[in-house]
């Protein structure tokens, strides 16, 4: 089968949810655009958005026609030469309704199943348990008879736990699309010993035509992306922590937090991403990974405790942030959770004291929207930490040393052989977490 062929009967599983809307929007806009090609005319394509959840899929198809409108748009010469044979469409809108009811006409949401079973490739995105992930893949292909090629969207479980579990011998690999993945460049790909070499071809040709930046991660639960954002969120919460004696940890948790955002110059504080990607997914996704640790422990009591009292951040279907160790407005964080009142406590009781203490941040400070734009990092971020070293100051002294533990979890990730290298590291970093530069780099010597 080749590329056109392999992508003409294919299933997302989950295609309601937050990666699998955007992974089905993606597929369904490259098959359509296959089909469109003259030597596919004729040809029929079908891409099951398969979901649990009636409401979930009640809104996908709005969802779809809005954002492949807006796709639409963007190509309508290239569109124009594809409809060349069709004189009823003139005007630009014309063939932009076309093209979206080409798309769509190609997505069949349902609740059933079965409709993989005839697919030739799986995307599997559903929620990350890997006993739900291993049950559904094994079900699809035990009655699906053209062994099919299952992509798993999994954040953390192994790939060759899957494979063997679901006795998938070498057709199924990791293809770790960030969040939203419409938006998000990057994508891990991971293989296993037995992964057959058409299908890792087929995975580059893929996410080639969907312009993505692919880094390969060897097979490690966590792969690179969460092996370091995890270590990351631990560190932080465990700096807190330390920093709470003779303080309440809400205002350690804000400290740190202005820290890791301001004084690292980060998109965003390690605690707004750890509401971010939500306190349940961050405490899985160390449990998943801690058993396949030999050296640490990857687990937080302060997030237990946080899941017992029901705090538990993420986003809404918006991709506003919901509150978790913080309280948003406007997507701006205004209180931090007291653990033992279980009530936020607005930062402006307490900003100005813990900002006093921290110090201020030093000369040729850029925020992030501006210093993320700079070609030539380095040519900053040598100098700036060099300042921010030289300040003697509290924030500075936090800051020098939690870029010293990222380089350090960067390095690691490479002495593990879960990154073939320090660039595959920082590709990881700069591109799925949008940092302004690589974790492993020599500014905090
Ligand atoms: N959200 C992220 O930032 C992110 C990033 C990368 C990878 N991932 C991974 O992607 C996967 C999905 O995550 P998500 O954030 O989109 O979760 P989600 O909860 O938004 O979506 C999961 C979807 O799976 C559906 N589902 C659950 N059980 C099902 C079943 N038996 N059959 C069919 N559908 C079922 C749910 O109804 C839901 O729509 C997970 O493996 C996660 O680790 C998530």
């Amino acid at each position: 089968m080749n590329y056109d062929e392999k992508l003409q009967h294919v299933s997302v599983l989950g295609a309601a949810g937050k990666m699998g809307s955007g992974i089905l929007l993606l597929t369904a806009v490259e098959m359509a655009d296959l089909s469109l090609k003259p030597e596919n005319k004729g040809k029929t394509f079908v891409l099951n958005a398969i979901d649990l959840s009636d409401d979930g899929l009640a809104g996908l198809i709005g969802y779809l026609r809005a954002q492949v409108q807006k796709i639409a748009e963007k190509k309508t010469v290239w569109l124009r030469q594809m409809y060349a044979d069709r004189a009823d469409l003139i005007e630009n809108y014309d063939i932009i309704d076309q093209y979206v009811n080409d798309v769509l006409q190609i997505v069949r949401p349902t609740t059933a199943m079965e409709t993989a079973y005839r697919s030739s490739l799986v995307f599997e995105a559903v929620t990350e348990n890997k006993d739900l992930k291993v049950k559904i893949l094994k079900q699809v292909d035990q009655n699906n008879p053209n062994k099919a090629w299952f992509f798993t969207n999994t954040s953390s479980v192994p790939i060759n736990i899957i494979e063997a579990e679901a006795g998938l011998n070498g057709r199924v690999l990791g293809f770790h699309f960030y969040n939203p993945p419409a938006v998000q460049k990057l994508v891990e790909l991971i293989v296993t010993a037995n992964t057959q070499a058409e299908m890792k071809q087929f995975a580059l040709d893929y996410a080639k035509a969907l312009r993505k930046v692919v880094v390969p991660s060897n097979d490690f639960a966590g792969f690179i992306g969460n092996g370091h954002f995890m270590r990351d969120a631990l560190y932080g919460i465990q700096q807190a922590q330390k920093l709470a004696s003779g303080r309440p940890l809400y205002e350690a948790v804000y400290m740190v937090n202005k820290v890791s955002q301001e004084f690292l110059v980060r998109p965003m504080g390690i605690f707004q991403l750890i509401d971010y990607v939500g306190v349940d997914v961050v405490q899985f996704i160390m449990k998943v990974m801690n058993p396949f640790l030999k050296d640490e422990d990857l687990h937080s009591d302060l997030l237990d405790e946080m899941m017992v009292m029901g705090v538990k951040g993420g986003q809404m279907s918006s991709g506003a942030q919901k509150d978790g160790f913080l309280k948003y407005e406007r997507g701006a964080p205004v209180a931090v959770f007291d653990v033992k009142s279980k009530a936020y406590i607005a930062i402006s009781e307490f900003a100005a004291k813990c900002d006093a203490e921290l110090g201020a941040l030093p000369e040729g400070y850029l925020p992030w929207k501006a210093a993320v734009r700079i070609k030539d990092s380095d040519s900053h971020f040598k100098p700036y930490f060099a300042s921010v070293k030289s300040l003697g100051t509290t924030g500075g002294d936090m800051a020098i040393q939690y870029g010293r533990n990222s380089d350090r979890i960067g390095r690691k990730l490479v002495a593990d052989k879960v990154a073939h290298n320090e660039q595959d590291v920082n590709t990881v970093m700069l591109t799925g977490f949008f940092h302004a530069y690589g974790p492993v780099n020599n500014y905090f010597e």
